[in-house]
């Protein structure tokens, strides 16, 4: 096996958008139902086609697919008429030829018994294609993903078994790619492989689940197997076999108890999940904090002995990381956030084996960050992940992980996870500032005890106003949020909040720098959001707003209760109740901003669990 081509390019897999879906029943009971749900649950990463694939009681292969939503698909092919103990679904997001019913997944050789779901792209799909051709292959997709079963065919027409065949042509396979297979050849058994692009194995009773993630099939099981880059293997009666294709021999994974419930993946009532998600901050901080007991001591021997401290991440995870370097450097603790994608041009000269780098990604996917750490690591510095999913890749080339407990996020934007990644620095830096003499008590009351009720109370506050100021941003095409000092990051998370969901171009900005080239844009009801902290800074914040005011903004302002000139001087007014202006401030400022978007949004007309072009994990550098 040890001839598996892997291109130095593999994150050019593309975004994981498609979804795999796949159940094998150990007691003969119907299962296409079950793969109805699993597509159903995978609806959250975007496609424009879906299909089933089962193999009947009689040994034959009943395939239907289409164009179009699951809902309307089932009623049309009949999903739910569908009867096997084995079988295969898919929703396609496409990337190899148009959306079309041919190009739709599952994919079958010329015979119609092995067939194929696929997630990733098959970079040298054409040259084998060519090969296959020449041989007699007859194709009848534009996709990569066809070259998989008519591979397996030719190789069982060469005299391999079904498992050796599959083995052998995903040695051919060049790029990133997660595949389930199944067929009338071993009517028991799903084949996987996972080459770059996530795939789990669900252990249900008397069932096994594959699945591109985890909620899937959380509602049946939470006792997971997560694949590793390389893994190839089967489930079967036998078990699950995992062999690894870059170590050449068989390996275990262990099963991991999932901490997350079936409704916790749900959308529980709420129109969308970034709705139900924003809402759920309250607990998911709490439970981040609890969790992250268990897991600080470690971070800080590594905080301790760092002599330069990094944090790299990206997007909203970086946002977060930049909330740590501002919170780290009121307490002397000297550390610097870094985009990932800068990081090796920007500080990777000076890393060095004496260092902690932090990496910050809710996925822990994230080509990107993924790429700093490893070289990171090549440098000899010590790596700790902070990510919300156990098993992810940044957790395996980590020397640390902390888990946060934010649960499934299944809303592309993060909203939970940038509050839990700012719950887990906070943390380690309490503790930190403790150890160095620091009084933290005043911080610590609310963080170790109410925070969570001090969420709710800001989120039903801040509600109805999102809501009512949202139809005066919906025919804005700009906006600047402006923030000094620990109001930046949350200032930076605001735009890109709005920009991501609501498409209205959003800008943050240092406040002050606003002055120094920003300002020019401004005219009559310019929207300017001021995020103001009861510190020394908001006077500063006072004069920012003043300049923007006097050439026509329109000045919404997140700041506390009972900051009379920064309300003076406002036209909208988010009130935060005192106690807020220090590092934890982002977990309540945060909410006002984050609702913002969400009513823009909707309002506007988006969908803001999908926006357009984005997706959860990106795995494209
Ligand atoms: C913002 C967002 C993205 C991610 C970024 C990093 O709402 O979702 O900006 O924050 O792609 O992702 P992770 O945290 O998974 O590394």
């Amino acid at each position: 096996m040890r001839d598996v081509l892997v291109s130095e390019h593999v994150i050019e897999a593309g975004y994981n958008l498609c979804g795999i879906g796949a159940c094998l029943s150990l007691i003969k009971r119907n299962i296409a139902g079950k793969i109805l749900i699993m597509l159903k649950n995978l609806e959250y990463r975007g496609y424009d086609s879906a299909g089933i694939a089962v193999i009947t009681p009689e040994n034959t292969l009943d395939l239907r697919k289409g164009v179009g939503k699951i809902d309307d698909l089932k009623n049309k092919l009949h999903f739910d008429q569908m009867v096997g103990f084995v079988g295969i679904g898919h929703t396609r997001w496409a990337t190899h030829g148009g959306v079309t019913e041919e190009n739709a997944h599952p994919h079958t050789d010329c015979d119609g018994r092995i067939v194929v779901v696929h997630n990733g792209i098959i970079e040298n799909y054409l040259e084998i294609r060519k090969e296959l051709e020449t041989r007699g292959h007859k194709f009848r997709s534009d996709t990569d993903t066809e070259i998989v079963p008519h591979l397996i065919e030719e190789f069982i027409k060469r005299g391999n078994d079904f498992y050796e065949a599959f083995k052998n042509a995903v040695k051919k396979l060049k790029g990133a790619y997660a595949l389930a297979v199944v067929s009338t050849y071993e009517p028991n058994k799903i084949l996987f492989a996972r080459v770059f692009s996530p795939l789990v194995i669900g252990l249900g009773t008397d069932e096994y689940y594959i699945a591109s993630d985890i909620p899937a099939f959380l509602e049946w099981t939470n006792k997971v197997i997560i694949l590793e880059d390389g893994d190839i293997g089967y489930v079967s009666q036998g078990g699950v076999l995992i062999e690894n294709v870059f170590l050449n021999r068989r390996v275990h994974r262990d099963v991991t108890t999932i901490p997350w419930t079936k409704e916790m993946a749900k959308k529980g009532g709420f129109p969308h999940f970034m709705l139900k998600e924003i809402f759920e901050q309250p607990q998911s901080v709490s439970r981040t904090i609890l969790m992250a007991r268990k897991q600080i001591d470690r971070f800080l021997d590594y905080l301790e002995k760092a002599e330069e401290v990094y944090i790299v991440a990206a997007g909203t995870s970086y946002y977060a990381s930049l909330h740590g370097q501002y919170a780290f450097a009121k307490y002397g603790l000297r550390s610097r956030a870094v985009v990932a994608s800068e990081f090796i041009e920007e500080v990777g000269g000076f890393i060095g084996n004496k260092d902690l780098v932090i990496g910050v990604s809710q996925s822990g996917e994230t080509a990107d960050t993924l790429l700093a750490l490893r070289y990171a690591k090549k440098k000899g510095a010590k790596v700790v992940a902070i990510t919300n999913v156990i098993g992810s890749a940044i957790t395996r080339i980590s020397d640390y992980s902390i888990i946060m407990g934010a649960g499934p996020e299944i809303g592309v934007a993060a909203t939970k996870t940038f509050t839990a990644q700012v719950a887990v620095l906070n943390y380690a830096l309490i503790k930190w500032a403790e150890m160095h003499g620091y009084d933290m008590d005043d911080v610590k009351r609310v963080f170790l005890n109410n925070i969570g009720e001090k969420i709710s109370n800001v989120l039903e506050k801040a509600n109805s106003l999102a809501k009512k100021l949202s139809e005066w941003m919906v025919p804005k095409s700009n906006a600047y949020y402006l923030g000094r000092g620990l109001g930046l990051p949350i200032a930076l998370e605001g735009a890109l909040k709005m920009k991501e969901i609501a498409y209205i171009h959003a800008e943050g900005y240092p406040a002050g720098e606003s002055k120094h080239g920003p300002i020019a844009l401004i005219e009559k009801d310019f929207p300017v959001i001021s995020i103001v902290l009861n510190d020394h800074l908001q006077e500063k914040m006072l004069i920012a707003i003043e300049e923007m005011k006097s050439r026509g903004a329109y000045i919404i302002s997140v700041c506390e209760e009972g900051m009379k000139k920064i309300q003076e001087k406002s036209d909208f007014i988010f009130e935060i109740p005192s106690g807020f202006s220090n590092i934890l401030a982002p977990l309540v400022y945060i909410i006002p901003l984050q609702l913002l978007a969400y009513y823009t949004a909707v309002k506007r007309g988006c969908d803001p669990d999908k926006p357009r072009n984005l997706a959860k994990s990106v795995t494209v550098e």
